[in-house]
């Protein structure tokens, strides 16, 4: 994986450097979370009715694109719900055991938030199963012939469950949830909407069209808005007039080499292997990921859906196309007549 400045500043993926801001910055009600306005009105109505009926929530499942805030709304339902969240990921739970002590710490109503559910293993999923069905876990005692299984009730609970891809849910996992919620990229809009409340908390001033010039340069990710956010600062602090203006969002981002649509040279590398090396394509993703040297989920994942939604990239059958549209934000013209996309 490429470890240039470049790529850490555009990864929605969390780094220790967004903590801090991450956490000061979260709101803890739906009404102080800017976007996924679908996502919104659905929760608060199965949030409500679950209160008026005295009982936790269903159980939750959020996917789509990381750094939108599938944590963030963990929090608010655990706020809102009035109950304790525990926060852990698939991968940190290794064993049936670390997963049953986790299940059997937890208070009546609580929220427990696993991120990457995708990658449990699958002897603790099935823990899982009569844990989310039935409120209890079945212990195994002893080996052999003389093992016995004996059932052990939990406290009512709330799942919540996020991951970048929920195809790669096994299917009774999937089925198990009674709240299954996609989170969107957001529109430059909403973004700015967040880089001004955000700022607002952090005490930076910025101007209307100094937060749309971050927000339309920020790959539909609030993370992204918000790193962007604090290296303008710097450069607003250092050689402008301290306050964020347009002029000084656009002097920053041309210093991290990120265009005005927020692509960053790993963007650019996809789009130009592709025209420079296949015509454009239609290539597989496997062979762009050994051309450009990343991981084929990682340009899945981080790469693709922004430049599919910006409609650079296209997904055919045969494999991944460059757009029209890519070609002439690159200003590259094309070769022969494969104007089809
Ligand atoms: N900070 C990060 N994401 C946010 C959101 N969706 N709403 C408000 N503030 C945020």
């Amino acid at each position: 994986m490429a470890e240039n400045q470049d790529y850490r500043m555009m990864s929605p993926d969390f780094s220790a450097a967004d903590s801090d801001v991450e956490l000061s910055l979260r709101p803890k009600t739906l009404d102080e979370y800017i976007g996924q306005e679908k996502v919104k009105e659905n929760l608060k109505i199965y949030m409500d009715a679950a209160i008026g009926r005295s009982e936790p929530l269903d159980h939750v499942l959020l996917y789509g694109p990381p750094g939108l805030g599938k944590t963030t709304l963990a929090g608010i339902i655990a706020n809102q719900m009035g109950v304790q969240i525990r926060i852990t990921s698939g991968p940190a739970i290794e064993k049936p055991g670390d997963l049953a002590a986790l299940l059997t710490n937890l208070n009546d109503g609580d929220v427990l938030f696993i991120d990457e559910i995708h990658r449990l293993s699958r002897s603790v999923e099935e823990v899982l199963y009569p844990a989310m069905e039935d409120s209890a876990i079945d212990i195994i005692i002893g080996k052999g012939p003389s093992a016995r299984s004996i059932r052990l009730d939990l406290k009512r609970f709330t799942l919540v469950g996020a991951t970048t891809r929920a195809g790669q849910l096994t299917a009774p996992l999937r089925d198990r949830f009674g709240v299954v919620l996609r989170l969107e990229l957001y529109t430059p809009y909403e973004l700015a909407q967040i880089v001004k409340r955000n700022a607002g908390i952090l005490g930076i001033a910025i101007d209307e069209d100094g937060a749309l010039e971050i927000a339309s340069r920020s790959r539909g990710t609030p993370r992204i808005a918000n790193r962007l956010l604090k290296r303008t600062r710097d450069f607003a602090q250092v050689v402008g007039s301290g306050t964020i203006t347009e002029q000084d969002a656009r002097l920053a981002l041309a210093r991290m080499e990120i265009d005005e649509l927020g692509l960053d040279n790993i963007d650019r590398l996809l789009l130009t292997t592709m025209i420079n090396n296949y015509n454009g394509g239609p290539v597989g993703l496997e062979t762009i990921a050994a051309a450009i040297g990343e991981e084929a989920v990682t340009i899945e994942d981080v790469y693709e859906p922004y430049l599919m939604q910006i409609g650079f990239l296209g997904r055919t059958p045969r494999g991944r196309v460059v757009t029209n549209a890519g070609y002439d934000h690159l200003g590259i013209a094309r070769k022969g007549q494969q104007n089809l996309y």
